[in-house]
């Protein structure tokens, strides 16, 4: 059982994180600049990454200026990746609203994202702290090199460690940034540090993999965005691999890595098969077992309401549907 209930421990420090990412295009930018970060900001968004860090922070004893800098930063880079990644797989729908892709040209759209990648920069240089700068800097690289891998060397790959390799770059890196960066302006003690951003880790990893999940059994109206469209992009995820594994020698599954996720028919029928299977249950264990991961790294934390809240965020993870 866990509830949403660790939200509201920072909901008022989320509402500054909320104008401090506003503040970022003022006047003095193109208007179209503004309406697209209102736009963006009005679609809401779970803020699943600044709240990570808040209560990291919180719970380690963090300055809050530093730390609600550090929630704008990571929320406008989580932001930028998606501007940018919806408009590199076409995605029309995205937190229940028309994409900016969607409503405006792939330049403006690209410029838009690039805008928010340098007030997630300026943010991050607002802390004051070199070795911030430095994570950032890192982990958008490492975000940006695993879409170019996806992109060209992952379309129908059935691989576990390719796959692992994958969401890590594309998402637990960012959950990892998150709660190192909070634990690094806390504490200049190294275990700690590593624990949290164990704890970022696994918890990223479980957030993706459900979130792969979610592709084959969500509702699109909850998640607020395209469902069923991982496979047929080429993207072999772990309920897909657990299938292929258990039937090596079905010709839809021979098919994939030979361009077989190009044909609508393949996928329907392996995404059929995916659905009414285990494998979306085995892949949810997975998941479930990145969380327990996540939770022995919080062993040694001190016993707070924070701690507890960090607890409920994790097992939220793998029950959420949206
Ligand atoms: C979407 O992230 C991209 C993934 C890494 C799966 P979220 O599911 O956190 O998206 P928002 O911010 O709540 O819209
Ligand atoms: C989004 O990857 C992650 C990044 C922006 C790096 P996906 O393409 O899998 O995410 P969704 O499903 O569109 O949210
Ligand atoms: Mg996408
Ligand atoms: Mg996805």
């Amino acid at each position: 059982m866990s509830t949403t209930t660790f939200f509201t421990s920072v909901q008022d420090q989320l509402q500054f994180v909320e104008r401090r990412i506003r503040e970022q295009a003022g006047e003095e930018h193109h208007p179209d600049l503004r309406s697209a970060l209102d736009h963006l900001l009005a679609a809401g968004g779970k803020r699943i990454r600044p709240t990570l860090g808040l209560l990291v922070g919180n719970m380690l004893g963090a300055p809050e200026e530093k730390l609600i800098t550090l929630g704008a930063s990571v929320e406008l880079l989580h932001t930028a990746t998606l501007v940018h990644d919806d408009l590199i797989d076409g995605a029309l729908l995205r937190r229940g609203m028309p994409t900016l892709n969607a409503r405006w040209s792939p330049a403006a759209t690209v410029l838009t994202g690039d805008f928010l990648f340098a007030r997630a920069a300026k943010l991050a240089a607002e802390t004051d702290y070199l070795p911030l700068m430095k994570l950032f800097a890192d982990t958008l690289a490492t975000i940006v090199n695993g879409e170019l891998t996806q992109m060209f060397s992952a379309r129908g790959v059935i691989d576990r460690s390719n796959y692992y390799d994958r969401i890590y770059a594309k998402t637990a890196s960012l959950f990892e940034m998150s709660a190192l960066a909070a634990a690094m302006v806390a504490t200049e003690e190294e275990e700690t540090r590593v624990s949290m951003k164990v704890f970022g880790y696994e918890v990223g990893m479980a957030f993706q993999i459900v979130d792969d999940i979610l592709d084959f059994t969500g509702e699109q109206s909850a998640v607020g965005k395209p469902i069923g469209s991982d496979l047929l992009n080429g993207l072999v995820t772990l309920p897909a691999i657990y299938y292929a594994e258990e039937h090596p020698e079905d010709p839809d599954v021979l098919s994939l890595p030979n361009g077989g996720w190009k044909d609508t028919d393949c996928v329907q029928r392996l995404v059929d098969g995916i659905r009414k299977n285990a494998a979306i249950e085995k892949a949810m264990e997975e998941a479930r077992e990145a969380v327990s991961r996540a939770l022995s790294a919080l062993e040694d934390a001190p016993a707070c309401p924070e701690r507890v809240a960090l607890e409920n965020l994790a097992k939220f993870i793998v029950d959420r549907k949206v």
